[in-house]
């Protein structure tokens, strides 16, 4: 084995790809080469590191230095200084946007500091493409442990002790639905992994299998020893191109390895697992339209029960987990169940990723243990609300989830709280909106995605979801009617007591807990035609501040509507009655004369 004086991680996850990492690598690779230092330094490409709006990012080992947002020339200068004559290039290091403290060490980032990571332990650390580096951080040990040591039943036991509950959502407890699906008659059976993660803004599931594919596979070996199953399938989305190719690799090469394939470790037992590539439709998340699209029917909901658990693939006994869910039980077989229930709360065990996105300093993965505030998310891993603004809300659980407003900061994150508060923990993703969003117009966003995502099989979410899309688009436009409120709520109560599938049981959330926190925002847009974020535009009145406009004319000559008159040099007007709202004299005003009321 080679022995390498210092390690240069750099970040190959999908957002740092889209940042330009290819390029940093290379040239710090050409660097490498060209300082005579091949030898010396290994550069490792991993998974995502979290912080991926800091992207490109890489880490310099032994010392841990963590350098962020580089461009080539960055990194030619990171191998001549860094790397060549030992000395740290102060101005690529990470500077804290609240009080301009450079950090030299990713331990010394707030962003870390607060995490604790089982299910992304690999992500960000190993290279994903070696199966070498996931044995060597105790990968596959926890399937020898199994296959060697405890019975089915003291697996499915040990599970059940962690408290461990899905991730996927709906956070039914993992170890049970193992014991159902070993206990329903029938085979063979089967073990499916759940990554057709679709949630707008998510990306939990995408960052495990492009950065730490081989825990899943594991994962889902000692499941099938569990259960009595020998076939395991992941489906996941086509828009995920690098997670396949990551996933094809580690298969390929847990079979070479005898990890998967015949007689695992030469104890009779047999696993293998194979990929299915889902076409991206957010119902096919939904785990009865998974089932019945890998068998290659249309992926539409049935109704349960029963259960996969009892009839699930070609109607037998199936387990279907999340890939955050699968991610967590290697680290539950090596350090026990009494260890992983010490983490978390009552009821709520372990950690939970989230996917932190939207108005906050730092966008990114973080993993922190359930019972975590969202105040500590919002304002110590994530640094805030950019450019002084105030905090007003917190989107968790996406298309099915519900909104958390700035009074319950303090809410610690676990299942029951959230759902005491109208949201639901969901699979993670989490959307920080500050003063300038407008609540009525997010609720609109999310019924216009369930709307388009909707399969149409059962009416109360078909019909039901377009009705309260179209009256809340109605609102949005300065039409809102007296009685909306209450109409919606009803219609909302009703699609969620009828719909077939979880996609229409919680299609009405986004819009019962914003009436429910923000009702104030619904009745100024119905009352008073007025939207206090400023964000409907429908219900914007455009001005002129007649002190700042020169007069130069620009205004008139874009308007679409011909409602701006005036006199050349002399301020100008705007017509109310002409207006169409449209914006476009703000933005070409290059004195900032025009305002909105
Ligand atoms: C519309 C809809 C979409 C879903 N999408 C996903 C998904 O993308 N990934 C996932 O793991 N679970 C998703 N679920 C939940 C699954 O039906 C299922 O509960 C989950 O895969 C079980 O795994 P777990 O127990 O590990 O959470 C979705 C459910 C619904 C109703
Ligand atoms: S609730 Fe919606 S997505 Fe689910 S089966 Fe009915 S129409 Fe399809
Ligand atoms: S573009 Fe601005 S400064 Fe020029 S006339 Fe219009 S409002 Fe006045
Ligand atoms: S908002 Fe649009 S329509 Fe109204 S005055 Fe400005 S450019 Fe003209
Ligand atoms: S993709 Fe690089 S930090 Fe997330």
């Amino acid at each position: 084995m080679e022995l390498y004086r210092a390690h240069v991680l750099v970040c190959a996850g999908a957002g740092c790809i889209s940042s330009g990492c290819q390029a940093v690598k290379s040239a710090l690779e050409e660097s490498i080469d060209r300082l005579g230092l091949k030898r010396e330094v290994k550069v490792v490409e991993t998974g995502c590191m979290g912080p991926c709006d800091l992207g490109p990012v890489i880490v310099v080992y032994p010392e841990g230095v963590f350098y962020r947002q580089l461009k080539p020339a960055d990194a030619v200068e990171i191998a001549e200084e860094h790397l060549l004559k030992g000395r740290v290039v102060e101005r690529l290091l990470y500077k804290a946007p609240e009080n301009g403290k450079t950090a030299v060490t990713s331990d010394q980032i707030d962003f870390f500091k607060k995490q604790t990571r089982i299910a992304l332990r690999n992500t960000g650390i190993i290279n994903p493409e070696s199966v070498e580096e996931y044995i060597a951080r105790d990968g596959y040990r926890a399937l020898g442990k199994v296959l060697t040591t405890m019975t089915p039943q003291e697996v499915i036991e040990c599970i059940k002790k962690s408290g461990l509950r899905g991730r996927g959502g709906a956070g039914f407890p993992t170890g049970l639905k193992w014991e159902f699906s070993a206990k329903a008659p029938g085979k063979p059976r089967y073990v499916v992994c759940n990554a057709d993660e679709g949630d707008p803004g998510a990306f939990m599931d995408r960052s495990i299998l492009e950065g730490d594919p081989h825990s899943v596979l594991e994962a889902m070996a000692i499941c099938g020893y569990a259960i009595g199953s020998n076939q395991g399938y992941v489906y996941v989305r086509a828009e995920y191109p690098l997670a396949v190719q990551r996933l094809s690799l580690a298969i390929e090469k847990a079979r070479e390895y005898g990890l998967l394939g015949e007689n695992i470790f030469g104890t009779g037992f047999s696993f293998d697992v194979e990929i299915r590539v889902g076409a991206g439709a957010f119902v096919c998340g939904e785990e009865t339209a998974l089932l019945a699209s890998i068998e290659g029917r249309r992926g539409e909901p049935r109704p349960r029960p029963p259960f996969p658990a009892q009839e699930g693939l070609w109607g037998k006994p199936t387990v279907i987990n999340n890939v955050e869910t699968w991610a967590n039980i290697p680290p539950i077989i090596l350090k026990g169940p009494e260890w992983f229930a010490s983490i978390g709360t009552e009821k709520s065990k372990g950690t939970k990723v989230f996917a932190l996105a939207g108005k906050v300093n730092n966008t990114g993965l973080v993993e922190v243990p359930m019972g975590t505030t969202l105040r500590e998310i919002i304002f110590d891993i994530g640094g805030g609300i950019p450019g002084g603004k105030q905090f007003k809300a917190a989107q968790t659980g996406g298309p099915s989830g519900g909104c958390i407003p700035a009074r319950y900061l303090d809410v610690p994150v676990d299942y029951e709280s959230l759902t005491r508060l109208g949201a639901i923990m969901g699979s993670g993703g989490l959307i920080i909106m500050d003063e300038d969003t407008c609540m009525v117009d997010l609720a609109r966003f999310f019924l216009e995605f369930v709307q388009d995502e909707s399969c149409g099989k059962c009416s109360p979410c078909r019909i039901g979801t377009k009705r309260m899309l179209e009256i809340v688009e109605r609102i949005t436009r300065g039409e809102g009617r007296d009685g909306d409120i209450e109409l919606l709520e009803e219609l909302g109560h009703g699609i969620k007591s009828s719909a077939l599938c979880g996609l229409g049981q919680t299609a009405p959330n986004p819009v019962l807990s914003t009436i429910r926190h923000f009702r104030d925002e619904y009745e100024a847009h119905i009352y008073h035609k007025k939207c206090p974020a400023g964000v409907c535009r429908a219900l914007m009145v455009y001005a002129i501040d007649e002190e700042k406009c020169n007069g130069c004319g620009r205004c008139a000559l874009v308007c679409p509507a011909g409602a701006v008159y005036g006199e050349k040099k002399k301020p100008h007007r705007i017509d109310l009655e002409k207006c169409l709202r449209c914006g476009t004299c703000m933005e070409k005003c290059k004195f900032g004369a025009i305002y909105t009321i």
